[in-house]
């Protein structure tokens, strides 16, 4: 099953960029812009990688991504990510950045986006590998600051394809940002956003209904509601599960309880995602090998969940029917 998963034609569509940031990058990037980090050793940051729960971990990935200061930063985070897509056999990749994290420590939004960018551009060239970027609001801070950030992603507009909500869920509720997706629709992005991961239900709720989003982030939570659950159906509306994120943040005790059985078993269209791999112990292969093993999944689950990758993707009909073509070709001559 481990040479099927690797070989399996795939797209990642929930990923943080700044959550790909590998200790040993991290070390580089840090001595070359004379940056003091709190660890002296890759065993050092491993140690602290252990987190009871999501806010454990937002406070250990802002502090990491303080390190990232000029273009060529964003560009060799953002390489370094898309080169394990390509040895992964990941086509296509929806890659989310967070532009306050570094605008709040006085980072244009220019460094960040055209760092990021010139690296997907380099990467389609060199690689093979598709991407498109989503623009993530941090729900921790305000809505006027979501607002601003809106703003000044206007005149790259071109670069980014959708926006998303991230960061702290409990006690920030969709609705807090009604009116900048509102405004986000109207510039041209498509709304996306963490939604259920330790909020309850009634987040899904509002993220549906208030924000009109097309694609749930995490959405473990929706399966507090049967109802919510058809309406999600409904809409046709995919999940981007995290196997590895659910058990490091502990959404999820043990990899063997996780719902991702259950969630196809109702109907709801999944599919597997890495969320920070440099922070919960592996890249996107290793998301498919352990819950592949921890529930038992078939080869026709595994194709079932790739497809879905690629179905759900925003991506333009021919490209996204090119890659279903090649992955039905390798179901069909691997089976
Ligand atoms: N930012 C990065 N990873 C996240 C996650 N799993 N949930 C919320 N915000 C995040
Ligand atoms: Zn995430």
């Amino acid at each position: 099953m481990k040479n099927y998963i690797n070989q399996l034609p795939k797209a990642e569509l929930h990923l943080h960029i700044e959550g790909t940031f590998e200790p040993d990058l991290m070390f580089e990037i840090a001595k070359r812009n004379e940056i003091k980090i709190p660890f002296n050793s890759v065993a050092e940051i491993e140690k602290a990688y252990q987190f009871n729960c999501l806010q454990d971990f937002l406070d250990i990935y802002y502090q990491g991504a303080g390190v990232l200061i000029h273009e060529a930063d964003f560009y060799d985070l953002t390489y370094s990510y898309l080169k394990k897509c390509a040895d992964q056999n990941i086509r296509h990749t929806e890659i989310m950045f967070d532009p306050q994290t570094h605008t709040e420590r006085g980072i244009s939004f220019e460094t960040v986006i055209n760092g990021i960018s010139a690296a997907c551009k380099d990467a389609k060239n060199k690689l093979g590998v598709t991407s498109l970027l989503i623009m993530s609001y941090l729900r921790h801070l305000s809505e006027e600051s979501a607002f601003k950030t809106l703003e000044q992603s206007i005149p790259f507009k071109d670069k980014i394809t959708a926006v998303g909500l991230d960061s702290s869920e409990k006690g920030n509720p969709p609705s807090k940002f009604k009116n900048v997706f509102e405004a986000s629709v109207n510039a041209g992005y498509i709304p996306l956003a963490h939604a259920g991961e330790e909020g309850d239900a009634d987040y899904i709720w509002e993220a549906l209904d208030i924000l009109k989003i097309k694609r749930i982030d995490h959405g473990n939570n929706a399966l507090q509601d049967p109802k919510l659950v058809q309406e999600i159906i409904q809409r046709d509306i995919a999940l981007t599960v995290c196997p590895l994120s659910n058990t490091a943040l502990q959404v999820v005790t043990n990899l063997k309880d996780h719902p991702l059985k259950k969630m196809i078993a109702l109907g709801l269209k999944v599919t597997i995602n890495s969320d920070d791999p440099a922070y919960f112990g592996g890249q996107l292969n290793q998301n498919y090998i352990e819950i592949q093993k921890a529930l038992n999944l078939s080869k026709k689950d595994l194709y079932l969940l790739a497809k879905n990758s690629f179905q759900y993707a925003l991506l333009d009909r021919g490209l996204k029917e090119k890659y279903l073509l090649e992955l039905e070709k390798f179901y069909e001559e691997n089976k």
